[in-house]
């Protein structure tokens, strides 16, 4: 299993203090930014695009930043995204036409791709394409907003996929994503999940990092070893 991941969700920030706040927050030891993208299509929300990703890059921002695309169709913006800095890019296949062609799209335009999967999404969409993904996202809300409840019956499903993953033999990320707070990330980390998306959980906290280090500590309780 790879070294775990701190990646707090930019969608809880302030806003209109977003380059301040990023720097923050990776200063308190958040390991990547987590940028989530919505188009008001796919998901009934609007938030942000390439211009913001290359907005922070240009304020100094070096951290990996991990855009979750939610957004129909996918392709023609992952060009975009990739000019604008963005290290990784994960998209939901349901979003995509040809999900081999948007995975071989983003790998060409020299970001990581990883594949996105919905509470109700079935793990087979991993059957084909695992050999060509740097990471696979499990999603424990419906995407379209911060703050939601942490939905139990993903954690099952973390397990299988971490499973997947050792069998590959290749360097996969297991992430997951919405919910996640400091009293339940050690049953996501003992399921399996390297990597941790956590929005409301650390921009509504006082403490950055104190909170970043309250879950890296219940972490390391759900380690599996
Ligand atoms: C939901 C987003 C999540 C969300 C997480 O569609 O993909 O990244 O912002 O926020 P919390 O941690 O508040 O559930
Ligand atoms: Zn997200």
């Amino acid at each position: 299993m790879q070294s775990p991941w701190i990646a707090p969700s930019i969608l809880s920030a302030d806003f209109a203090r977003l380059g301040e706040e990023v720097r923050t927050v990776l200063e308190a030891g958040a390991d990547v930014v987590h940028f989530d993208v919505m188009d008001n299509h796919y998901v009934p929300n609007l938030t942000i695009g390439p211009l913001v990703c290359e907005a922070l890059r240009k304020a100094g921002i070096t951290a990996p930043i991990d855009v979750h695309l939610m957004v129909k169709p996918v392709d023609r913006i992952v060009p975009d995204f990739a000019k604008a800095g963005a290290t990784w890019i994960t998209f939901h296949p349901e979003a995509s036409e040809h999900v081999d062609r948007t995975i071989g799209l983003i790998r060409e335009h020299g970001c990581r791709p990883g594949l996105v999967l919905n509470p109700a999404s079935p793990l087979h969409w991993l059957d084909h394409v695992l050999d060509k993904i740097d990471m696979v996202l499990l999603m424990s809300v419906n995407p379209g907003f911060g703050g939601q409840s942490f939905i139990p019956s993903v954690l099952p499903k973390i397990t299988r996929v971490r499973e997947m993953i050792d069998r590959s033999g290749r360097e996969i990320r297991l992430e997951v994503d919405g919910g996640i707070k400091v009293d339940n990330i050690q049953a996501v980390a003992a399921a399996g999940a390297d990597t941790f998306v956590a929005g409301s959980a650390i921009f509504g906290a006082k403490d950055y990092r104190a909170t970043i280090a309250a879950m890296r500590e219940q972490i390391r309780k759900g380690d599996r070893g």
